[in-house]
């Protein structure tokens, strides 16, 4: 499957977007605020990333040199990541609750992507988009607002289709010839990927648990989307829904 694919499925998403319910007039409970605040504020800033660095990496990269479409459908994602800041914001606002400038926490993903090479730095972004699965599964659980819950479920729809993009792309990457240094990245994902669960569950446990969530459920389910990532075995319903409607891919 070529970038052409993953450059159509954004392009296309980015033109029909369902409206988000921004006029129900249902705030947060008192319960509920204290529970999402500093948790969604996290979020908020680290889907914001205008991703300069992942970009200068990537026009360098065999990849780029090996796909036309591979760079203007990096564009169209990191736009889509940018628009889940956005929205996440634009709820903030409306709360009337503060947006962070910074967070520990995202200043350490920043580093470790400003260190890394294009395949460490792509490894970064699965692990928080795995993480961001049962993440917005708990926070959509955790709140009774529609306009949230409505939020949580157009990021878990997009964000199941960037795993497979970057699943794709990772494959693509691997299958080309690699330095010595890459395999060495290589041998730090698991480490990477068990460290940030450690990082994200101490952060937003609270929120978890009102999700549903133990820190078993959260970790294995983290894990069979590692495995279904460097296996290509992700599915779901836009992936399906182009393969049908498209041919060439
Ligand atoms: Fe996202
Ligand atoms: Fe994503």
């Amino acid at each position: 499957m070529a970038n052409a694919f993953w450059r159509s499925l954004f392009s296309g998403r980015a033109s029909i977007l369902a409206a988000l319910p921004w006029s129900d007039d249902r705030l947060l409970t008192t319960q509920e605020r204290e529970l999402v605040t500093p948790s969604i504020q996290q979020f908020q800033l680290g889907e914001g990333s205008e991703g300069k660095g992942l970009k200068a990496r990537a026009r360098v990269s065999a990849l780029a040199a090996d796909d036309p479409d591979f760079l203007p459908a990096l564009d169209l994602f990191i736009r889509e990541e940018q628009r889940h800041s956005s929205d996440l914001g634009r709820f903030l606002d409306r709360e009337g609750i503060a947006r962070l400038k910074r967070h520990w926490v995202d200043g350490v993903f920043r580093h470790v992507r400003k260190l890394a090479g294009l395949e460490l730095s792509l490894s970064v972004l699965v692990t928080a988009e795995i993480i961001a699965v049962p993440y917005y599964s708990a926070l959509a659980e955790a709140t009774g607002s529609p306009l949230l819950r409505a939020i949580c479920a157009r990021i878990l729809d997009d964000e199941m289709d960037h795993l497979r993009y970057q699943s794709h792309n990772l494959s693509r990457l691997r299958s080309l010839p690699r330095s010595h240094a890459d395999f060495g990245e290589w041998a730090t994902r698991s480490l990477l990927m068990f460290g940030t669960l450690v990082i994200v569950w101490k952060e937003h446990d609270q929120l978890f648990r009102a999700g549903g969530y133990s820190w078993t459920r959260f970790r294995c389910e983290c894990e069979v989307l590692l495995d279904d990532v460097a296996s290509g075995a992700i599915t779901g319903s836009a992936y399906r829904r182009l393969q049908w409607s498209q041919s060439g891919f």
